[in-house]
């Protein structure tokens, strides 16, 4: 793995905002046991097979009860803002329609306790746990799917942006629509064709695009917009203008071999208002056919991007265009086996930032990895703090460079339900032990801590 050159401020931009993120059903528990109705996830977690050794998001971190010492732990951890979902069926127990009043009293709450605390909440609308209700009307393939996200976000900006300024629409429509509906390995777990997939996404940024106009009209304080997408990019290996500029260009080509996970079906429609030729001739019958005026709803002003960014993939210039290059043998990887790739980060923020122009914020970034409570009580987990301090030294060069970066939440504050690898896969910074709901933050959250308080000098 390579090391940037050491440079010459060696500071974040005043005012970074440095915390951490987490989703709904990863802590909460499930929004049934409190007047809520069930999600795809709850669901999902009942049918034999689908999640590792048959477990569930039930209780999860239990946060729906911690959540106080949960924020206090953030505070005493020097986090600055908050990343989190609403759970769209602790809202909305059918989906549309009616409100369970508890769930309006539980992010009421939890907004006012980051408020007290100094940490600013920043609110994703739907990370996943979709209303089962609503799919069994047809989910996302319902031509009147937009409408009820519209809904749903019309009424919690309502209620909670007389405090609240920052909202992420969606977390990576990549992943609950070719996951969730195409390979069925997350909920709903149903594979669809691809025809079905593709115009799922036209009602999926539909609704993108109607929730950021529902937060323009109807939020009491000035609102920011927000979106996650997964921001993996193909990046060189050596920094060369060739090499540099095939990168860039396979990363935004709706690539055959891994044509659902291209960026720029997920990026050029919200961003630039395009769905991208390449697709539409890729896709041929199966193309969604996206008109102008559909573009149009799609492509809302956003105020600050957001970056999901775990990896990206290594490629050289090659006679045709781009060869990728092979894995090492015994490469850097994660709990999840996924490449160690800090460089990627760097190009990623570069190469979105060139393209769209938006000021970035990595709303996710992290590693997983099988921690455990040492018989010293604490929690040594040096491959974390080694990862994360790699990818933070190559952010740093983005804002070194001057692109505008206004912050990162690490994924995750604690260990939680990690969708389909259950409970298996820790990515916290806390650890939580599942058996008894016991925090222990772990060296690299103190380690994080000083990070925060030297506002990134202490990468370096
Ligand atoms: C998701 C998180 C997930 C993390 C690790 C991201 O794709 O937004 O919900 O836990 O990656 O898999």
């Amino acid at each position: 793995m390579r090391t940037p050159e050491r440079p010459a401020r060696l500071t974040f931009p005043d005012n970074f905002l440095w915390g951490s993120a987490t989703a709904s059903y990863q802590i909460e528990g499930s929004p049934t046991r409190h007047g809520g109705g069930p999600s795809v996830w709850d669901e999902m977690c009942r049918q034999p097979g689908k999640v590792y050794r048959g477990h569930s998001g039930m209780t999860a971190c239990d946060h729906y009860k911690f959540f106080k010492e949960d924020v206090a732990m953030m505070k005493d951890l020097g986090h600055k803002v908050y990343r989190f979902s609403l759970s769209w069926p602790r809202l909305f127990p059918e989906g549309v329609g009616r409100r369970n009043d508890d769930g309006y009293r539980f992010y009421n709450e939890l907004v006012d306790e980051l408020l007290k605390a100094d940490i600013k909440p920043f609110i994703t609308m739907f990370h996943w746990d979709y209303p089962h209700a609503l799919f069994q009307r047809g989910g996302w393939m319902n031509p009147e799917s937009p409408e009820w996200f519209e809904a749903y976000a019309k009424d919690a900006v309502g209620f909670l942006s007389d405090r609240v300024t920052d909202w992420i629409t969606m977390n990576e429509t990549v992943v609950f629509l070719i996951m969730g509906h195409l390979t069925g390995e997350h909920a709903p777990g149903i594979r669809f064709g691809r025809a079905d997939v593709m115009l799922m996404l036209k009602h999926a940024l539909l609704s993108h695009g109607r929730a950021c106009m529902a937060i323009r009209e109807h939020a009491k304080k000035a609102p920011r917009v927000s979106y996650a997408p997964v921001a993996g990019v193909d990046y060189p290996v050596t920094e060369t203008p060739e090499a540099i500029e095939a990168a860039r260009k396979s990363t935004f080509a709706a690539s055959p071999s891994n044509f659902f996970w291209s960026p720029s079906l997920y990026f050029e429609p919200v961003l630039k208002g395009v769905w991208p030729e390449d697709a539409a001739a890729y896709l041929g019958a199966d193309d969604p056919k996206i008109t102008q005026a559909e573009l149009a709803v799609m492509n809302q002003k956003i105020d600050v991007l957001g970056l999901n960014f775990y990896q990206g993939n290594p490629v050289e210039p090659s006679a045709d265009g781009v060869t990728k290059v092979a894995p090492k043998v015994g490469e850097p990887r994660t709990g999840f086996e996924w490449p160690v790739t800090p460089d990627a980060i760097y190009w990623s923020v570069r190469f979105f930032w060139e393209r769209y122009g938006v000021p970035l914020f990595i709303t996710e970034n992290g590693t997983s990895a099988l921690d455990w409570v040492a018989l010293d009580g604490r929690v040594h987990d040096g491959g974390r703090i080694d990862y994360t301090r790699r990818y933070l030294q190559w952010l740093h060069r983005a804002t070194a460079e001057g692109i505008p970066v206004e912050g990162y939440t690490h994924w995750s504050l604690m260990d939680n339900f990690e969708w389909a690898e259950g409970y298996k896969q820790r990515f916290g910074m806390v650890h939580v032990d599942f058996e008894t709901l016991k925090r222990t933050p772990k060296d690299s959250a103190y380690w994080y801590r000083d990070v925060i308080a030297s506002n990134g000098e202490s990468i370096w």
